[in-house]
Order: C-alpha cells, then sequence, then structure tokens
C-alpha cells in the first residue's frame, strides 16, 4: 500500500521524504488554507520534493470553469494530480483530462456507486473519506470493501486512495482490505512506528550494553 501524506505543510513532507515514507501527497482547499501559503506556489515546492503524484483540487463547480483551474494547476509540474469532486462536472472534467494523460483524483467519494462512476470515467484515483463516513454513523471500511469488490469484479485500473484516515487501525484495515493507496496526516503515519514492546526492549538493550562498559566508535 503506498503511503500519501495528507497535508500542505512543507517541513511534514520533507522530513518523511527524508524518511522513505512517502509516495505521494493529497492536499484540499481546507490543507491550503490552513497553511497560510499561496497555493500555486506551495503545490510547485511540494511538486519538487516528492515524485510521486501530489493532487491539487480545483475549486470551481462547472466543468469548463474546472478545465481551466486543471490547466493551470497541470502546468506546475509533470506530478501534479488533478483533483476533482464526484459530480457530473467533476467526472466529465476527468474524463477530459485522464485522456489527455492527466492523472486525476476523483474525491468526496461516499458510496461504491459514486466510485463506480469515477472507475469508469477513467479515474487515476478514487478518494473514499473513511473517517467522515464513520462521524456520520456508517462503516468507512465496508465501503473500502466493497469499492474493492467491485473494482476487482470488473478489473478496473482506477486506485483506491483511501483517505481522512484518522488512526492506525484505519490504515491497519485499509492495507488488509488491499486498499492501493492510504492518505493519512503526517502524525498518523507517525504513529505507526509506535509499539510499547519497542520502545521496552530499547530500554533493556541500552541498560545491559551500559553494563558491558563497551562503546561501538572507538575513534574519538
Ligand atoms: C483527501 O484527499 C482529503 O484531503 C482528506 O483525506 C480529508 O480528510 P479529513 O476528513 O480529515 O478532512
Amino acid at each position: 500500500m503506498k503511503f500519501f501524506a495528507d497535508t500542505a505543510e512543507i517541513s511534514e513532507i520533507e522530513e518523511l521524504a527524508e524518511a522513505g515514507l512517502l509516495d505521494g501527497v493529497t492536499t484540499n482547499p481546507s490543507l491550503i488554507a490552513k497553511s497560510g501559503r499561496n497555493f500555486l506556489e506551495v503545490t510547485k515546492e511540494i511538486c519538487s520534493l516528492v515524485d510521486g503524484p501530489v493532487s491539487a483540487e480545483v475549486v470551481a463547480l462547472d466543468h469548463d470553469t474546472m478545465m481551466k483551474e486543471a490547466e493551470a494547476l497541470r502546468r506546475i509540474a509533470d506530478n501534479v494530480c488533478i483533483k476533482v469532486p464526484l459530480t457530473i462536472d467533476g467526472l466529465k472534467t476527468c474524463r477530459k483530462l485522464t485522456g489527455d494523460g492527466t492523472m486525476v483524483n476523483v474525491t468526496l467519494c461516499f458510496s461504491a456507486n459514486q466510485a463506480l462512476l469515477a472507475a469508469k470515467a477513467g479515474a487515476t484515483f478514487v478518494s473514499p473519506f473513511v473517517g467522515r463516513h464513520d462521524d456520520n454513523g456508517f462503516d468507512g471500511m465496508d465501503l473500502i470493501r466493497d469499492i474493492r469488490l467491485i473494482y476487482d469484479n470488473y478489473l478496473f485500473d482506477t486506485e483506491i486512495l483511501a483517505a481522512s484516515i484518522r488512526h492506525a487501525t484505519h490504515v491497519l484495515e485499509c492495507a488488509r482490505i488491499g486498499a492501493d493507496v492510504a492518505t493519512m496526516p503526517p502524525k498518523v503515519i507517525k504513529s505507526l512506528v509506535n509499539h510499547v514492546l519497542t520502545d521496552k526492549g530499547i530500554e533493556g538493550f541500552m541498560a545491559d550494553w551500559g553494563k558491558t562498559g563497551q562503546t561501538i566508535l572507538t575513534d574519538k
């Protein structure tokens, strides 16, 4: 499963990229607003830090203006992936852009039928929002499971990009089901390293090593 960071904060992206934990980045208008940065500038900077897809979202609601915005966004870098909402205009824009060889992420997916439409429109990625689905009394993992089943039934190439991931258990379940990608806040990616027995093990090894009085590095 690929890991995308769901953020527009440069320092967080740099840290994860250095650790080799980043296959791409997703942003949305709320994350751009939170960053306080200019959308085009920060997207360009992010694209230079990661080799993989960087999702940048259009804000128009009609197809013609979406296409104009997508044109401006895809000029930023080759790894820009245009993010469009799951509406008829968004799907129309998706079909046109992927037909031209541009990557498209169809976002705000809350049902398996919507995901079916995104795949039929040729989306590169579909983004089902797990956490927001849970928040509204549904099971976000059932959504991922249904989309996986449907995409496998018809051999769709569209990748399932599990979004709105809130915690480590979401990540584990997505990996078990076979989501292609999970986009997560950096703190969730970093939390995956945590295990009490790892901490305890390090503590024990350090204590025993201290008793030996040895050092590995001999030259001072
Ligand atoms: C996906 O691409 C979205 O940016 C994101 O995952 C939304 O997550 P949220 O529900 O935590 O805002």
